[in-house]
């Protein structure tokens, strides 16, 4: 019999990319997405695994929708990718982030509790959390500060996996995961923000990229490897928390930089600071230590920042191109 997968945020970047993981080990996979008015499976199709899973409806605000998913389903594994992930949207909409980032969590968890606390969980945490650095680079072990509505919310859900791993003895995980990139993420994400950009100033279809503050550091790393990682973490014999990073920070500027100059421009001909994009508490440096996750699970990550930055703004010509 294979395992069954429930992963929630099927419609979103790691969700495609855990999805297209999860099937080639063997699973039977269940993506959950949340109704709209028209269903977005541009990521799964773009991955060709849209006819190989099967689609549930369930949303984090509803805990009878949740409960009744998971007695449907009974999964072996429940990978908890959904949220309003966007920091600087959780400013201007703090409740709806908290009710499904911070809540959703809660509820899943009680979900789990009430039909099968054996199901193993994976709850996608963030470096968000780390917020105003307290320690460099961040480990399992440094202390949280958030800065974001979102990262409060994280936060919160971070805590009540641990918690309930604790009080309940749910095999429950806490991916701590620094920022990781695709041609898949979202266009409203810096990098994809200015891959998608330089391709299409490169076809001639736009002159300017208008950014926010150019000296935010990140540790991006590459998607499809990071969800390796999750999976990783629910094959463990014991459930705990991993930081899942590159190791190496590079600032908002120099990702424009390598950008530009791989389709042979000049930033400074094209970018535009706008404040308009500024946050009213910026995260202004994040660069993870990986040791763990290296030592216990045997991840690291393969792909540089040169090559990421090169694999999507290629990516972004081709479909600009088309
Ligand atoms: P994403 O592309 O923004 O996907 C988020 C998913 O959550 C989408 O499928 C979205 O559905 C779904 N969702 C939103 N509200 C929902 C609700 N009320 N009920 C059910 N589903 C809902 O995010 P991602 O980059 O794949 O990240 C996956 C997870 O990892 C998120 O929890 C994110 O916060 C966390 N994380 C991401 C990173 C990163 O760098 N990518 C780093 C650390 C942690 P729609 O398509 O309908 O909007
Ligand atoms: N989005 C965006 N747009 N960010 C900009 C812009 C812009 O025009 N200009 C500068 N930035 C800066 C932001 O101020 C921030 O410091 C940095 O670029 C990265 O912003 P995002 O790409 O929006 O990502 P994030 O780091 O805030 O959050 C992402 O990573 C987290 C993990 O650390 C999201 O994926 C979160 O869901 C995730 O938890």
């Amino acid at each position: 019999m294979p395992k069954t997968a429930l992963i929630t945020g099927i419609t979103g970047q790691d969700g495609a990319y855990l999805a297209k993981l999860l099937l080639s080990k063997g699973y039977y996979v269940v993506g959950t997405f949340r109704r709209t008015s028209m269903l977005n499976l541009e990521r799964v199709n773009y991955l060709g695994i849209k006819d190989k899973i099967e689609l549930m409806p369930m949303d984090l605000q509803d805990q009878g929708n949740i409960i009744k998913v998971l007695d449907k389903v009974q999964p072996h594994e429940v990978y908890n990718l959904a949220a309003q992930s966007f920091v600087a949207v959780s400013f201007e909409q703090p409740l709806v982030t908290g009710d499904i980032t911070g809540l959703g969590v809660a509820r899943l968890l009680e979900g789990i509790r009430i039909v099968n606390p054996e199901i193993k969980y994976y709850q996608a945490s963030t470096s968000e959390m780390f917020g105003k650095v307290q320690e460099v680079p961040q480990s399992e072990n440094t202390p949280f500060y958030p800065r974001s509505p979102y990262a409060a919310a994280k936060l919160y859900a971070h805590w009540m996996t641990v918690n309930y791993r604790e009080a309940y003895n749910v095999y429950a995980c806490s991916g701590i995961l620094f920022n990781h990139e695709s041609p898949l993420r979202g266009l409203e994400f810096v990098t994809r923000k200015i891959t998608n950009t330089v391709a299409r100033i490169k076809c001639g279809l736009e002159n300017e990229l208008r950014l926010g503050n150019l000296d935010a550091k990140r540790d991006w790393g590459y998607a499809p490897e990071y969800v390796e990682a999750m999976w990783l973490m629910l094959q463990q014999s014991k459930p705990d928390d991993y930081v899942i990073s590159t190791g190496e920070t590079h600032s908002v500027r120099e990702f424009v930089e390598a950008a530009f100059s791989h389709v042979n421009l000049d930033w400074r001909e094209y970018v535009v600071v706008d404040p308009a994009f500024y946050r009213p508490a910026e995260v202004e440096l994040l660069i993870g230590d990986p040791t763990k996750a290296k030592e216990r699970l045997g991840w690291q990550c393969k792909t540089d920042f040169k090559a990421l930055v090169g694999l999507m703004v290629d990516a972004d010509l081709k479909r600009v191109g088309k």
